[in-house]
C-alpha cells in the first residue's frame, strides 16, 4: 500500500471552500500535504503550516500531485494553465465557467486527468439519477428546479442546478430555474415535476460545506496516476 501523501495545492485557499479544504486536507488521516495555497492575494506566508502563495507568485509554487480549484471563473485559466503546463490532475469545482472555459477543460483533459463538477456531494450526485429516471418515467410533466444560497453566491441559477437539469433534460423534460438568494444558506435544491394533481419534489439540502469539500479530497486521491480524461464524480466517489 502506497502510503506517501498526495501533494495538494489548494486554488481559492482563502474563500470559504478553501478554508475547508485546507483544514481538512491538514487532518492527520487525510493521507494528504497541502504543499501550497494561493488565493488572490495574502497576508502572511505560512498559515497553520501551510506555505501560502498570491495569485501573482502561481508559477513558482513548488511541485504538486494534484490541484484543487474552488476559486472564481476569473480565476480558473491560471490553474488549469499550470496544470497543463506540469502535466498534473486538476479537481475543480469552480461554478459559473464560461463556454470557451468549458471547453478549454475538454482540450485540457487530453492531456491530464481532471474532474470539474458543479457539486461534490454523494447525495447530489445520486440526486442527478433520481431526477433522469422520474423525467423518463414522466412525460409532459411540468419539471422546475429552484435553487437557495447564501447572499454572497455571485451565479444564478447555481452550477448544480444547471447540472440538475441537464439530467432533466437527458430524461425528456424541459426545465425552469428560480433563483433564491438569502442569509448563508450553504446551499439547497429542489426538482419538482408538477403533473394534473399531482406532484413530485425530490430536494437535497446541505447543511455544511464540508460535503463539498471531502467530496473533492476523495476525488484528488482517486484522481491521481490516472490517465487524462475528464471523470465524474460518480467514476470517483
Ligand atoms: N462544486 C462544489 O461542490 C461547490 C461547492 C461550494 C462552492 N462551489 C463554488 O466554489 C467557488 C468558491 O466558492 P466560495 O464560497 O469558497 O467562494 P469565496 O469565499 O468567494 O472564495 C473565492 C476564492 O477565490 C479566490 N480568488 C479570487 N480571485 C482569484 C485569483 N485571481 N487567483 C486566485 N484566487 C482568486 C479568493 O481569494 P481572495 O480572498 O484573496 O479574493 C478566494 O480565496 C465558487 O465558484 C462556488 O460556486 C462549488
Amino acid at each position: 500500500m502506497n502510503t506517501t501523501p498526495l501533494r495538494l495545492l489548494i486554488h481559492g485557499a482563502s474563500g470559504r471552500m478553501g478554508q475547508a479544504l485546507q483544514r481538512l486536507g491538514s487532518e492527520a488521516d487525510s493521507g494528504c500535504d497541502v504543499v501550497a495555497a494561493v488565493s488572490r492575494k495574502v497576508d502572511a506566508r505560512v498559515l497553520e503550516g501551510i506555505p501560502q502563495f498570491a495569485a501573482s507568485e502561481l508559477h513558482g509554487v513548488p511541485e504538486f500531485d494534484v490541484a484543487i480549484d474552488f476559486s472564481l471563473p476569473q480565476a480558473f485559466d491560471a490553474i488549469l494553465g499550470l496544470c497543463v503546463a506540469r502535466r498534473v490532475a486538476l479537481v475543480s469545482g469552480t461554478t459559473g465557467l464560461s463556454d470557451a472555459q468549458k471547453a478549454a477543460l475538454d482540450a485540457a483533459s487530453v492531456l491530464i486527468p481532471l474532474s470539474w463538477a458543479s457539486n461534490f456531494s454523494l447525495g447530489v450526485a445520486v440526486l442527478h439519477t433520481l431526477v433522469e429516471r422520474a423525467a423518463q418515467a414522466l412525460p409532459g410533466w411540468d419539471c422546475d428546479i429552484v435553487e437557495a444560497h447564501h447572499t454572497r453566491k455571485l451565479d444564478a441559477p447555481s452550477g448544480t442546478a444547471l447540472t440538475l437539469g441537464e439530467a432533466a433534460q437527458a430524461g425528456g423534460a424541459a426545465p425552469h430555474y428560480a433563483s433564491l438568494r438569502a442569509g448563508d444558506i450553504v446551499g439547497e435544491h429542489l426538482v419538482q415535476f408538477t403533473g394534473m394533481g399531482e406532484r413530485i419534489e425530490l430536494v437535497h439540502r446541505a447543511s455544511n460545506r464540508d460535503i463539498f469539500a471531502r467530496g473533492a479530497l476523495h476525488a484528488a486521491r482517486r484522481l491521481h496516476g490516472r490517465a487524462p480524461g475528464r471523470y465524474r464524480v460518480a467514476d470517483l466517489l
